[in-house]
C-alpha cells in the first residue's frame, strides 16, 4: 500500500507520513538544476513509488520542455480555484509523462509569476504531497521568495555547484544563508559537472564550502545538452552512462534512507508479530 493513502486532503498525516519533497536549487542559472531535478525524478519512478515534479522556476520553468511535454494546465491555472481545490480536483491539472512521474509545470509566461501567492504554493505542495511518495521541485537561480518558501517546506534541500569559481563563491553564500536560517541538517551539496576541467578539484570541493561531503555528478556536455533538447531523460534512454549512474545512485540512497523509517511493514514482519505476542503473553 501506498502510504500516502492514510493522509487527508490537506496532506497532513493521519497517522502516517507524507511523501518527502526534495528541493533543487543553487545560486546561479545554468548549472544544471533542471537537468537533475528532471532526471532524478525519472529515476525514481524506476523503484515503483509515485513521483512528483513542480516546476518552481515561476518565471522561467523548463520542466516541460526537458520532458518534452505539453501542459494544457499550469499552475498558474489552480491558483484562482487554490482555496476549495482537494487533491482529485488537483490531479486533474497535473502532467503524466511516459515515465510514470505527475508534473505541474511553471506559468507560461514570466509576468505570471507574480500570480502564485504564498498560499498557492502551501497549498499545491501539501496536495501534491498528500498523494504522491516524492515531490521534487525545481527551482530558478538564488533565492528568490518561492525558492525560500519551498526550502522551508522541504524535508532535504540539493544545493548545486559547479567547480567554476563565481558558482563556489556563490554557493558558499547561499549555504551560509540557509545556515543563519537553520536549515544546514536538511541541506546536501551536489557537484554538477565534477569532471570538467577547472583549478578547483571536485574532491575539494566539500572542504571549500565547509560540508563534511558532497554527490558527485560527472560532466557530459553533449549527452546532457542533447537530452535537454529532445525532452527526454537521459535515465531513460543512456542509462548506461556515466552521468545516468551517478543519478540513479542518488535516488538510490534517498530511498534507501527513506525506507528504514517509511516503507517499511508498518507492524513489523510476521515473525517480529509473532515475537510480540507471544513475549507479551509471557509476561
Ligand atoms: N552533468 C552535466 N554535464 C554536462 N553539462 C551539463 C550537466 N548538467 C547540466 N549541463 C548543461 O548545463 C546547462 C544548464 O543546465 P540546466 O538547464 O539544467 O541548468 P539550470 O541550473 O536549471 O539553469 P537555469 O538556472 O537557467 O534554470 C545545459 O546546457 C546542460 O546541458
Ligand atoms: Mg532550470
Amino acid at each position: 500500500m501506498n502510504h500516502a493513502d492514510t493522509m487527508n486532503d490537506e496532506g497532513q498525516t493521519g497517522g502516517g507520513k507524507r511523501g518527502e519533497m526534495i528541493v533543487v536549487c543553487g545560486a546561479k542559472g545554468g548549472i544544471g538544476k533542471t537537468a537533475m531535478a528532471v532526471n532524478l525524478a525519472v529515476a525514481l519512478t524506476k523503484k515503483n513509488i509515485h513521483i512528483g515534479l513542480l516546476d518552481g522556476d515561476l518565471q522561467f520553468g523548463d520542466v516541460a520542455l526537458a520532458l518534452d511535454l505539453h501542459p494544457t494546465f499550469t499552475i498558474k491555472d489552480v491558483a484562482p480555484d487554490i482555496e476549495t481545490m482537494d487533491r482529485y480536483a488537483l490531479a486533474g491539472f497535473l502532467i503524466h509523462h511516459s515515465s510514470g512521474v505527475k508534473a505541474l509545470a511553471a506559468p507560461d509566461r514570466p509576468e505570471f509569476a507574480d500570480l502564485i501567492k504564498p498560499s498557492v504554493i502551501e497549498r499545491v505542495c501539501d496536495l501534491m504531497l498528500a498523494q504522491l511518495d516524492y515531490l521534487i521541485v525545481d527551482t530558478g537561480a538564488g533565492l528568490p521568495e518561492s525558492t525560500l518558501q519551498f526550502i522551508e517546506k522541504a524535508d532535504q534541500i540539493f544545493v548545486v555547484t559547479t567547480l567554476e569559481m563565481t558558482a563556489i563563491k556563490n554557493t558558499k553564500l547561499m549555504l551560509d544563508t540557509l545556515e543563519l536560517l537553520g536549515y544546514r541538517d536538511k541541506t546536501q551539496l551536489v557537484v554538477n559537472r565534477a569532471t570538467m576541467e577547472s583549478v578547483i578539484k571536485a574532491p575539494d570541493v566539500p572542504e571549500i564550502l565547509g560540508f563534511e561531503s558532497a554527490m558527485y555528478i560527472p560532466n557530459e556536455p553533449q549527452l546532457v545538452a542533447q537530452s535537454l533538447n529532445v525532452g527526454i531523460p537521459f535515465v531513460s534512454n543512456q542509462a548506461k552512462s556515466e552521468v545516468a549512474k551517478a543519478i540513479f545512485k542518488m535516488a538510490e540512497q534517498l530511498i534507501s534512507r527513506r525506507e528504514i523509517s517509511v516503507f517499511k511493514p508498518r507492524h513489523g514482519s510476521f515473525l517480529q508479530q509473532l515475537f510480540h505476542k507471544t513475549s507479551k503473553s509471557t509476561t
